[in-house]
């Protein structure tokens, strides 16, 4: 098969590696790509909003099966466009991809379908959202856009200060463009996130292992919010009972809620689960693909044929599927440049690549550049290292005995990666 994939980060890189050691897969394209991924496949100077140039693309190299990383082709309708034409495409459609194009939809979904979701008030007018702030009792309070934001509309407010200036940072200044114009203002829950993504074919899903991603840029979860700074899997959170209880009161519930909406869902299906006190879940999010850095660890984990798998999913036979998994555990460290996620500089020279050759050891890239045949910094995050390991202390340990390989004048990366998870088994 010839096959493209859309995106240019660490979780496309890992989905290069893994659909390139399938034997069904004679020509590997992705576009746009990045430079780490020469020598696996052939990327593709068009971007990922260019639906019509990428079908074109598609249509001329023949191309049997495109595979969607980022959220953006997905809600712009890229699925619904190369159907149009006759592609065989991989990602929900339109419709369906409005689980993450749209968190009103989402929420008012999950209360239609009774999918546990933190209770919630929407609006579309900022006077009204500061009144109902006014009156308010208990903070911290959760503000979002409603639309895509890349990665940015969610704000945890600490008091009503804050969150007033929330609302007229979405609603009155326009900082997150349309994706604020409407809101939504919902409770705080305290517990532990986790990450629980499925391949689902419209009626069945199969699931790859939970992950835990670390959102905050410092060790012990502190400073910034940022795309995702280091994952492990399996999450030691999600138990067997967790597990089921997910499956149960999450995801069925929104595959088949889906389906009664005219939206049935195929393709990967994210959804960020926060585990409160008493230890039950609630839909935080959706996500319409593979989480960032989650992807670099769950992706590495899978034992089965990665095509075979999306395969399934288009076939619809999903239902008699059992993808394999390695045992043991996988952790992936982000390195990230001098000041992410505020402003950086880029054009540093990495160093120590070539060192890492520990064969359960992967480096993905995601914000590098080529200069004089070497690699330099190009992005905010620029690379993720993953490793597998026996267990997750095993795991822990050999990733960052390989990421201190690499370095760049102003290199950074948390060191706790996967504590958590440590000290929950501990
Ligand atoms: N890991 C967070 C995300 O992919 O959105």
């Amino acid at each position: 098969m010839n096959v493209l994939i859309i995106g240019s980060g660490g979780r496309e890189h890992a989905m290069v590696k893994k659909t390139a050691e399938s034997p069904r897969v004679k020509e590997l394209y992705c576009a746009p790509g990045n430079p780490g991924m020469a020598g696996v496949c052939t990327c593709v100077d068009i971007k990922q909003d260019d639906i019509e140039g990428l079908a074109r693309f598609a249509k001329a190299q023949a191309i049997d099966l495109t595979i969607v990383g980022p959220e953006l082709p997905l809600t712009l309708g890229i699925v619904d466009v190369f159907k149009e034409k006759g592609l065989l495409i991989f990602g929900p459609d339109r419709r369906a991809s409005i689980l993450e194009g749209s968190k009103i939809f989402t929420k008012e979904f999950s209360k239609k379908y009774s999918i546990p979701t933190a209770a919630f008030e929407t609006f579309d007018d900022a006077a009204r959202a500061v009144a109902f702030l006014d009156s308010l009792k208990k903070y911290p309070v959760v503000i979002k856009a409603d639309g895509l934001a890349s990665g940015k509309g969610v704000i945890i407010a600490k008091d009503h200060d804050e969150a007033v200036s929330a609302v007229r940072d979405m609603m009155i200044d326009k900082n997150f463009g349309t994706a604020g114009q409407k809101i939504l203002i919902e409770d705080y829950i305290n517990g532990h996130e986790a990450s629980f993504i499925v391949v689902s074919d419209g009626k069945h899903f199969s699931e790859f292992s939970s992950s835990q991603d670390h959102k905050r840029l410092l060790d012990n979860d502190l400073g910034p919010n940022t795309g995702g700074m280091g994952a492990f899997a399996p999450a030691t959170l999600v138990t067997p009972r967790l597990r089921e209880k997910i499956i149960n009161t999450i995801i069925r519930p929104t595959l088949t809620g889906m389906e009664k909406e005219g939206r049935p869902y195929t393709g990967f299906l994210y959804a960020g689960v926060m585990v409160d006190e008493g230890g039950e879940p609630l839909l935080l999010e959706y996500n319409c693909r593979l989480g960032d850095p989650e992807a670099e660890v769950i992706l590495p984990l899978l034992k089965s044929d990665f095509i075979d798998f999306v395969m399934h999913s288009l076939d619809g036979t999903l239902k008699q599927y059992q993808p394999a998994f390695h045992e043991g555990s996988a952790v992936c460290v982000v390195l990230a440049s001098q000041g992410y996620p505020a402003a950086y500089q880029t054009g540093f020279e990495i160093s120590g690549l070539d060192s890492v050759t520990d064969p359960d050891c992967f480096v993905f890239h995601a914000g590098t550049a080529t200069r004089n045949g070497r690699y330099i910094t190009n992005g905010g995050r620029v690379l993720t290292v993953t490793a597998r390991g026996d267990d997750l202390c095993a795991a822990v340990k050999r990733v960052y005995q390989n990421t201190e390989k690499i370095y760049w004048q102003g290199v950074h990366y948390r060191r706790d990666i996967a504590q958590k998870g440590l000290n929950v088994s501990a």
